[in-house]
């Protein structure tokens, strides 16, 4: 079976875990599964691609319509795109999966209660975003529109990321995106060219 494109859109608060969770799916996917796969992260994204972009609202939405329209060319050439940004605008959202495809479009809500954003403040942006030193701050001084029907929901506050990570790959896989492992732990590529090896070396 070839392997099928899709969009992997994490979004959340900044602290809900967005970005480790998308390289664990990344991880999984291209190293242990052998798919293509790309990833587009907001942090990353902000230092090319939308470099020189602030944090209004006209200026998130260009971001996130710029990764967006990357996504879908990879998708649309059966690649994997992986994207995490906050995107807190549901309606951009929402362009981007109607420009993807809803059938190739996978959202993932990253939902932490922002106290412990706040007490995790991993970047230390809360802290100043709290003292006023940084203005518009999403969660804080500026909206989150928070998905009202996500394909999976991550609760990064009570859940390990192991057990969100699961939830992800479940999901795919039960939506045919990808192929569940073999119970080798194998995936179906692999098995064929360990059986043409050991059929080689007459084992077979
Ligand atoms: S988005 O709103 O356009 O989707 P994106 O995910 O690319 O945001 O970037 C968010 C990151 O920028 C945060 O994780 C944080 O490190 C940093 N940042 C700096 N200023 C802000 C701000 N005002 N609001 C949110 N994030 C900010």
């Amino acid at each position: 079976m070839a392997q099928k494109g899709f969009t992997l859109w994490f979004t959340g608060l900044s602290g809900s875990g967005k970005t480790a969770l998308a390289e664990m799916v990344y991880d999984e996917l291209k190293q242990k599964r052998g798919l293509k796969v790309e990833k587009l992260d907001g942090d990353v994204v902000r230092t090319n691609l939308s470099k020189g972009l602030g944090f209004s609202r006209e200026d998130r939405d260009i971001n996130i319509r710029r990764i967006g329209f990357v996504c879908n060319l990879l998708t649309r050439n059966d690649v994997i795109a992986i994207a995490s940004a906050i995107s807190p605008y549901r309606s951009v959202r929402d362009e981007n999966r109607a420009l993807i495809g809803s059938d190739k479009f996978v959202e993932v809500y990253c939902e932490v209660p922002i106290e412990v954003a706040v007490e995790r403040d991993v970047k230390g942006l809360y802290k100043k975003a709290l003292s006023g030193e940084i203005k518009n701050f999403t969660g804080i001084s500026d909206p989150y529109e928070a998905p009202l029907n996500p394909e999976v929901h991550i609760n990064s506050g009570s859940e390990a990321i192991e057990e969100s990570f699961a939830k992800i790959i479940t999901y795919l896989e039960e939506r045919g995106l990808i192929k569940p492992l073999g119970e080798s732990g194998y995936s179906e590529e692999e098995e064929e060219a360990i059986s043409a090896h050991l059929e080689a070396l007459g084992y077979l």
